[in-house]
């Protein structure tokens, strides 16, 4: 008998640990309303395949299948997401920036289909629900989730019906248009747009894949983790500190999920990266909670920000992204827009990438951590740039020649 293309085994409540098969849809915990994560039969898995079996397979995130939830090979529905590159910040620049000792990299998650991580989700989230027999994808979003959800709910076959803030990157749109996709625009932010395409996908029987609100957006989240893991070679690879555009929090606790699952698997050492979210000081409830030791976070009001990615005035997975932070020994940085608008130029003039807003943050970020002290500059550290600039307005200040 071949081996199980997935080792998933059930899915378990983050909150009340009730347990539900995983054979059948499921959105939040039906006891407590909590996120629901999938377990694996890491044991089995353990004794059927080791690291070095990646080595030989496609070069995409499906490569890890064993710990991602799709149990039918052929229900993947794949546009060849993840295996991003782990760009080095030049000595000149790192030293520059007070990590003379240290290590900078850049995980540039531009590179993947509609040009963000978000990718990830909707391919592990999309190719589940169309096993499970789903016809009718629906989600809120801020924008690069509705882009990545449209494409591969083109390429499934199925629809996907997505609610957005009505000033939605332009890009975005055209991108879920283009796709085919049902948009409803919304005057209010991702949480108004959140409420309404509840109702709908209730009325409508669409399955809702709402961030953190359907168990498997993250599982597709988790290969960040896994990727890390393997760029580094396993063992004791993994870096002293990730750095991560924070909203609705599926990158940060996907990732150390990951961490979980291959430290049992004894893939990786025990050292764990401190996990640091950012947020835009315009929209930081996630930020204000940690600062204020409480285990969850009250709705910000007004959000306003340029990453757009990252104006999530509340978010389900509060108390996971919390405790990741804590359990990590991380920290929690606000930063402001015209921080992250400098750092965009900045990163672009000194390396070559021209990132999103959510991106520029972490470098935006880097520097308060190095002021702060908290980072004192010797570390190996990975910011995540998590979308392409080119898919945001351009940033204001762009200084040009001057024509001859
Ligand atoms: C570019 C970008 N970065 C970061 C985020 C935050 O994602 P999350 O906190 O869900 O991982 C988003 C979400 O829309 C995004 O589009
Ligand atoms: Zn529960």
């Amino acid at each position: 008998m071949d081996p199980p293309w997935s080792y998933l085994r059930t899915l378990e409540c983050t909150a009340c640990s009730a347990e539900v098969d995983a054979e059948s849809l499921h959105g939040v915990c039906l006891s407590c309303g909590k996120v629901l994560f999938a377990r694996y039969d890491l044991a089995d898995l353990k004794s059927a395949i080791t690291p070095d079996d990646f080595l030989r397979r496609s070069w995409d995130m499906w490569r890890y299948h064993e710990l991602l939830p799709v149990r039918d090979r052929a229900k993947v529905v794949t546009l060849g997401e993840g295996m991003t590159p782990l760009i080095r910040v030049s000595a000149r620049v790192s030293d520059w920036l007070g990590f003379r000792g240290g290590l900078l990299r850049i995980k540039d998650e531009g590179k993947n289909p509609t040009g963000s991580f978000k990718a990830r989700g909707m391919t592990a989230a999309i190719s589940k629900a169309r096993e499970l027999g789903v016809t009718d994808v629906a989600l809120a979003s801020a924008g690069n989730a509705g882009s990545a959800a449209a494409a591969y709910a083109a390429a499934a076959g199925i629809e996907a019906h997505i609610a957005v803030p009505r000033d939605v990157p332009p890009i975005n749109l055209v991108e879920m248009q283009l796709s085919g996709a049902d948009v409803i625009l919304v005057d209010g932010l991702i949480d108004e747009a959140g409420r309404l395409i509840h109702r709908l996908a209730g009325e409508h029987g669409w399955f809702g894949l709402n961030t953190l609100k359907e168990p498997y957006r993250q599982e597709g989240k988790k290969t960040l983790g896994f990727e890390l893991a393997e760029q580094g070679g396993w063992g004791a690879c993994l870096p002293d500190a990730i750095v991560f555009p924070t909203g609705g929090g599926t990158g940060i606790v996907g990732m150390w999920k990951a961490f979980d699952e291959l430290r049992t698997l004894g893939w990786i050492g025990p050292k764990r990266p401190r996990m640091v979210i950012v947020q835009s000081t315009g929209c930081a409830p996630l930020v204000q909670a940690f600062e204020q030791g409480a285990d969850h976070a009250e709705p910000w009001e007004r959000a306003a920000t340029i990453a757009a990615g990252i104006r999530v005035p509340s978010a389900i997975g509060d108390y996971l992204v919390l405790k990741t932070i804590r359990d990590s020994g991380g920290t929690a940085v606000a930063v402001g827009d015209p921080e992250i608008q400098a750092a965009q130029l900045e990163m672009a003039r000194e390396t070559g990438i021209y990132s999103s807003p959510e991106g520029a943050a972490t470098w935006a970020a880097l520097k308060a951590l190095r002021q702060r002290g908290f980072l004192s500059g010797e570390e190996d550290v990975v910011l995540f740039n998590t979308a392409i600039g080119t898919k945001y307005e351009p940033p204001a200040e762009t200084v040009s020649r001057p024509v001859m």
